[in-house]
C-alpha cells in the first residue's frame, strides 16, 4: 500500500474536520433532500467542495464519489475510487449533538485500501490500510473479545429515507432483548469505527450508501473483525445490508438475524 494515500487522507479528513467545527459556531442553514428529516446543511456542502477539490489536486487520476454529488468519474479511467462521505451524522450535527464525522476511503476496483474516519469535535482519528492493520489516534487497535450475544453491546441506525418501510425496529427490539443493549448513534461510519475499536461488538445496518460504509469496514476487517451480509456472503458496498461484528458474536448475530425475518418474511 502506497502510504501517501492514507496520509492524504488524514490531511484532507482533519482539514474538512476543521470546516465542521468552523460551521458549528455559525447560523445553520438545514435544507431537506425529499421529506423533513433528510437534513443537508451548508457544512455538508462546504466539507464536500474541500474534500473533492483536495482529491482532484493530490489524484488528478482517480474517480471521486461523494454524497453530496459534486464527486467526478476518472477523467484516465483510472481503477482507483474514492467514497467520500463530508459529514456522516448530519441530523446530530445539525441538533449540536457531537457525533459526527468525515469519512473518506480509497478502494482499487474493489478493495479496499485506505481508510479515515475523523470526528472533529472529540479529535477522534480512526485510520486503516489495507495489510498494515486499524489505528485510534495512531495508537493500534482491536476489536473485543466479548464472545456471547448476551454479554455484548450493539449499535444499529435507522435510514432517514424509507423510514416508515423500514424493518429495524423489529431488529433493534429482538436483539436489545438478547444482549446489554442497543445503542443508537447517529453516524455510520463512527458505529464502524466504534466496533473497530472493541467499544461496540456489533453493528447492523439497512441501505448504506457506499459512501457510509467504505471507510468503517476497512477499519473494522484491519481490527481483526469480519463484515458480511446477513446471509455470511461478503458485504459489497451500497449492499441491502450490513454486519460488522468483532468475529466472535457473528454467527450468532446472523441466526437472530435469519430467525427476525423468517418470522417478518417481508422484513429483510
Ligand atoms: C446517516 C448516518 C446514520 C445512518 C443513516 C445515514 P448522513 O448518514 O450514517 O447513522 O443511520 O442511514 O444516512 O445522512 O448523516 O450522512
Ligand atoms: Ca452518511
Ligand atoms: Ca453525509
Amino acid at each position: 500500500m502506497n502510504d501517501s494515500y492514507l496520509s492524504a487522507a488524514i490531511e484532507i479528513a482533519q482539514d474538512a474536520g476543521k470546516i465542521l467545527i468552523e460551521e458549528l459556531s455559525r447560523p445553520l442553514d438545514i435544507r431537506y433532500k425529499g421529506d423533513e428529516v433528510d437534513l443537508v446543511t451548508q457544512a455538508d456542502k462546504r466539507s464536500e467542495r474541500f474534500i473533492v477539490e483536495r482529491l482532484a489536486k493530490y489524484f488528478p487520476d482517480h474517480a471521486v464519489a461523494a454524497e453530496e454529488g459534486t464527486g467526478h468519474e476518472s477523467p484516465s479511467a483510472s481503477e482507483f475510487r474514492w467514497h467520500v462521505d463530508p459529514l456522516d451524522g448530519t441530523t446530530n450535527y445539525a441538533h449540536g449533538y457531537p457525533c459526527f464525522s468525515v469519512s473518506i476511503a480509497l478502494a482499487q476496483r474493489d478493495t479496499l485500501l485506505a481508510a479515515v474516519v475523523f470526528n472533529p469535535f472529540y479529535n477522534e482519528l480512526f485510520t486503516a490500510a489495507r495489510g498494515e492493520g486499524a489505528a485510534f489516534n495512531g495508537k493500534r487497535i482491536h476489536v473485543s473479545k466479548v464472545a456471547k450475544l448476551s454479554t455484548s453491546l450493539l449499535c444499529t441506525g435507522f435510514p432517514v429515507r424509507n423510514r416508515k418501510a423500514s424493518a429495524n425496529l423489529q431488529y433493534y427490539g429482538d436483539f436489545t432483548q438478547r444482549s446489554h443493549g442497543v445503542r443508537r448513534d447517529g453516524s455510520a461510519a463512527l458505529d464502524l469505527a466504534s466496533v473497530a475499536a472493541g467499544r461496540f461488538d456489533g453493528f447492523w445496518e439497512f441501505g448504506l450508501a457506499k459512501w457510509d460504509t467504505a471507510a468503517g469496514v476497512l477499519l473494522v476487517e484491519e481490527a481483526g473483525g469480519k463484515v458480511t451480509d446477513f446471509a455470511g456472503n461478503p458485504y459489497q458496498l451500497g449492499g441491502p445490508v450490513i454486519l460488522a461484528t468483532n468475529g466472535l458474536i457473528h454467527e450468532e448475530m446472523r441466526t437472530v438475524a435469519l430467525e427476525i425475518s423468517r418470522r417478518s418474511p417481508a422484513n429483510v
